[in-house]
């Protein structure tokens, strides 16, 4: 039998690592099933690693199916913007009084939801910014600041992160971008273990 993705801590008597849809409770975090998230302390830190997100602003964090997410992974979300293109990016209006009005007809730049895709492994310390959108399969590399969108199976680090390499060649990326194994079945993923851990994408093809 597969384990089960309903389970908040998979691991018996070890309640660091856990499936993550069923830990959080912020409505505009997503999260797909199987998607682990592994903390150092208190697998309760991931919603504290999701800086600046106000509800007054609705960005969402969205995270796909199978995941693996490190500890100490940060998102900064869009509440962390100050103008940039003004003269100053001082908020003087949150501090109201006679600066109430400053943010009037102004607002704040937004720069969408972040999305994580399938599959993808996001290494210690990375920080990801405001609305970056990174691909199925991708790495990311320990301690990158993610600053653009990642490329489905590339691997990203630096800060600003940028291409390492691509896991595979662009024929087997095609592949398997279009395969989406992390949609089939459980069953059918549990028969394919072997598959999925190897490196013959052509198998998968045509498996059943
Ligand atoms: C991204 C990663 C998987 C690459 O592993 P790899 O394929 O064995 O790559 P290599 O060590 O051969 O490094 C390849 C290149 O990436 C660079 N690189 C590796 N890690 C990097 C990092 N964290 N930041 C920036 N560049 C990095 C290397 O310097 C090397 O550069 P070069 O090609 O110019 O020489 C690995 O470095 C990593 O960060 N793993 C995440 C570990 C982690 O955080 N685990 C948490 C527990 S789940």
């Amino acid at each position: 039998m597969a384990p089960d993705k309903d389970v908040a801590f998979p691991l018996p008597g070890y309640d660091r690592l856990c499936f993550l849809k069923n830990i959080i409770r912020n409505p505009n975090i997503r999260v797909g099933d199987y998607t682990y998230y592994d903390d150092f302390e208190n697998a309760g830190n991931f919603e504290k690693n999701v800086k600046y997100h106000f509800d007054f602003i609705g960005d969402k964090l969205i995270i796909g199916k199978f995941c693996m997410i490190a500890s100490d992974v940060t998102f900064i979300m869009n509440g962390g913007n100050h103008l940039v293109d003004a003269v100053s990016a001082y908020p003087f209006a949150i501090f109201g009084g006679d600066w109430r009005n400053a943010m009037d007809n102004k607002a704040y730049p937004v720069k969408g939801d972040t999305i994580i895709g399938n599959d993808v492994w996001i290494g210690y310390r990375t920080i990801i910014m405001p609305g970056v959108k990174i691909g199925d399969g991708a790495i990311i590399a320990t301690n990158s600041t993610v600053t653009k969108d990642a490329e489905p199976y590339s691997i990203v680090g630096g800060n600003p992160a940028k291409q390492i390499r691509k896991r595979f060649s662009d024929d087997k990326i095609q592949l398997l971008v279009g395969l989406k194994w992390w949609d089939w079945p459980v069953d059918k993923i549990t028969r394919n273990l072997h598959q999925l851990t190897g490196d013959n994408i052509e198998d998968l093809i045509n498996c059943s």
